[in-house]
């Protein structure tokens, strides 16, 4: 199953994209591992039973501690981790659009997925890397003018224009994941995955960054990334936040909700402070916080603050859940 029809991409320009949403459910994921000390395999919950949605049109950020489970949760989602193994018995689910997603290749092959280190080819220089991943992303079919163009307005698109002749082992880190970036918007995939993208970057790369994927984002694809320690301005660039402790879902909802959805629990974030820090700080109280938020669930709109987070998120966006699903259904298939 393809998410979208791919027939006609002959001027290369970007795809109309239609509104669709990632939605999953119940997934709990269980790493192997070896105990040193038991001298014995042992299995680590490393994901809870939790539930989320994410939007097209929208910069999605998860938010959590260090070991909270963000790159787990990535690698699930972008179809290179499976959270189905024989000896669990795990209901859990992840579909776009009503469909249920039974084959992760799929996931693979409409997503790409920038890791925290991606390799570049070392000696090529920036024009040369693009122009091999064009060769082998986009094929015989289009013309080698039409890849040239497509590579320029991307590196512009990307700020890369100025260094495009400059050996790949001589760009500045954020150049180098602005190239990683290039690299795989050459297909115009649907969804973008992204570990810690800002990690390294001074704050002016990062905030750049930062507001060149939530662009990208309001143009159509979905964009859901991983950050480590955001300033405030950073983390106002996002559209939707999912936070991660422990496994649970602690908040999921928008940015601007996080502070109120604190502060009917108790928790008063002070002015001055960074609300993406204290969400962290205030995470040894999780228990209350994934209770309050559903851990992401969809359904439950009993909470005290009238709908879960998601749910309101969704209301805010001026479509009822019912409405929500079938609209996109229909435009989706
Ligand atoms: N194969 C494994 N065996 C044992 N523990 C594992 C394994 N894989 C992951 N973990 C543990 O699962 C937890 C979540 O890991 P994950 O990489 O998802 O965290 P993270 O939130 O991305 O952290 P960071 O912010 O440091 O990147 C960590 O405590 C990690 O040690
Ligand atoms: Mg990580």
């Amino acid at each position: 199953m393809a998410f979208e029809n791919h027939t006609e991409l002959k001027d290369l320009e970007p795809k109309p994209r239609k509104h669709f949403n990632l939605i999953f459910q119940d997934i709990s994921y269980s790493a192997l591992y070896y105990d040193t000390q038991s001298y014995s395999i042992k299995t680590k919950l490393i994901l809870k039973d939790i539930s989320g949605v994410f939007v097209s049109k929208e910069l999605s950020v998860i938010l959590g501690p260090s070991g909270s489970g963000k790159s787990t949760l990535l690698d699930i989602l972008a179809g290179y981790k499976t959270y189905k193994t024989k000896d669990t018995n795990n209901v859990g689910y992840i579909e776009i659009n009503e469909i249920k997603i039974q084959d992760h290749r799929v996931l693979r092959k409409e997503s790409c997925y920038i890791m925290q280190n991606n390799l570049l080819q070392e000696l090529l220089t920036v024009e040369e890397s693009l122009m091999v991943a064009a060769q082998l992303k986009l094929g015989a079919e289009y013309s080698a003018k039409a890849k040239r163009s497509k590579i320029s307005s991307i590196a512009d698109s990307l700020s890369l224009t100025s260094c495009i002749t400059t050996l790949t082992q001589s760009l500045s880190g954020g150049q180098r994941k602005r190239l990683a970036i290039a690299l795989e918007l050459l297909n115009d995939p649907t969804i973008i995955f992204l570990d810690e993208p800002t990690t390294g970057l001074d704050s002016s790369n990062a905030t750049q960054l930062m507001s060149l994927l939530r662009d990208m984002a309001h143009r159509g694809t979905m964009i859901i990334c991983t950050l480590h320690q955001p300033s405030a301005s950073l983390l106002s660039k996002a559209d939707h936040l999912y936070v991660l402790n422990e496994g649970y879902c602690t908040y999921q909802g928008t940015i601007p909700g996080l502070v109120p959805f604190l502060a009917d629990l108790g928790y008063n974030c002070p002015s001055n402070y960074n609300p993406a820090d204290y969400v962290i700080e205030v995470s040894l109280e999780a228990e209350r916080m994934y209770e309050q938020s559903s851990n992401g669930k969809l359904y439950n709109i009993n909470s005290s603050l009238g709908g879960n987070t998601v749910f309101r998120t969704i209301e805010e966006k001026g479509i009822t859940s019912k409405l929500f699903y079938s609209t996109l259904s229909t435009e989706f298939s």
